[in-house]
């Protein structure tokens, strides 16, 4: 029989150029923390949680080998249709899903990639990059969470903050260029009413996105330093700058994000 072809699969960036789709399946590099996300991939299959790929083994070529979610991420340019307020609840649905689904399981066995930081760092699991590009969806909806890679012990709100920053998004308008541009903050509310995060969660959620946003970009320049391909390309000074920008944002308007949420 002849062996299915390798169709490169595009939109990330940790992983640029070694992530392929074969027939059915997806090949990904393995990384030392992958026996910890593959036991969370089997805990959500095992509770029926439909929302993330399956764990099938790992193939000759020592990759891991996870099921292909039918349907399209979003990835760059961004389709229209991934960027409604539409699109945008369902990811908030989809990710309460998922914390619910995550609820029992015990991480404490394994070694996760990085630590999050407290006071955020207990209380579930978190995904940790639910980038655009990490959001698999079928007729705008979101259907499933991909790349696991960074998930790790973390609070609920603080996956909704890394979610609302990367999505609604929280940043300088400057560096939004497309029909988001302004609707930050419309936009906060309807992710976290769509999640239904609590009371607690809405108090707390300003401190996790500024957390969070220092947290990614240390993760980025970290593994730029280190020479991950991927992140050394992303890595730029234009990219330092607007990272910056979205710090000085967010400090900006602190006010208007906390009464956004209430
Ligand atoms: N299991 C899957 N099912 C369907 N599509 C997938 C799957 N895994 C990856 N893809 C597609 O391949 C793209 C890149 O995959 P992936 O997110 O694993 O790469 P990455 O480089 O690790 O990303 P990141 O920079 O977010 O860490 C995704 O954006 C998605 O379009
Ligand atoms: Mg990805």
């Amino acid at each position: 029989m002849k062996a299915a072809a390798e169709v490169p699969l595009h939109g990330g960036t940790a992983n640029r150029g070694r992530v392929h789709r074969v027939g059915d399946t997806v090949r990904r590099p393995l990384r030392p923390t992958s026996t910890a996300t593959h036991a969370l991939l089997r805990h959500l299959e095992d509770v029926g949680f439909d929302g993330a790929p399956r764990v099938l083994g790992v193939d000759d070529a020592g990759r891991e080998v996870l099921s292909y979610v039918p349907g399209e991420a979003v990835t760059a340019p961004a389709p229209a249709w991934g960027l409604t307020d539409e699109a945008l609840a369902s990811v908030g649905r989809l990710l309460r899903r998922f914390h619910q689904a995550a609820a029992d399981f015990d991480p404490t066995p394994y070694t996760w990639a990085h630590e999050v930081p407290a006071p955020f760092s207990g209380g579930g699991i978190a995904h940790n990059d639910p980038n655009l590009d990490n959001v698999v969806f079928r007729d705008g909806t979101a259907v499933a969470l991909i790349d696991f890679d960074l998930a790790a012990p973390g609070a609920p709100v603080w996956d909704v903050a890394a979610t609302a920053r990367l999505w609604a998004p929280l940043r300088a308008p400057v560096d939004v260029a497309d029909a988001r541009r302004f609707r930050a903050l419309r936009r906060l509310r309807i992710l976290v009413d769509a999640y239904g995060l609590d009371e607690d969660g809405r108090g707390s959620l300003l401190a996790a996105v500024l957390d969070s946003h220092s947290w990614m970009c240390d993760i980025v320049q970290t593994g730029a330093v280190a020479g991950v391909p991927g992140f050394a390309e992303y890595w730029t000074p234009e990219a330092v700058a607007r990272n910056e920008r979205a710090r000085r944002w967010l400090r900006e308007n602190a006010a208007g994000v906390a009464a956004a949420l209430h």
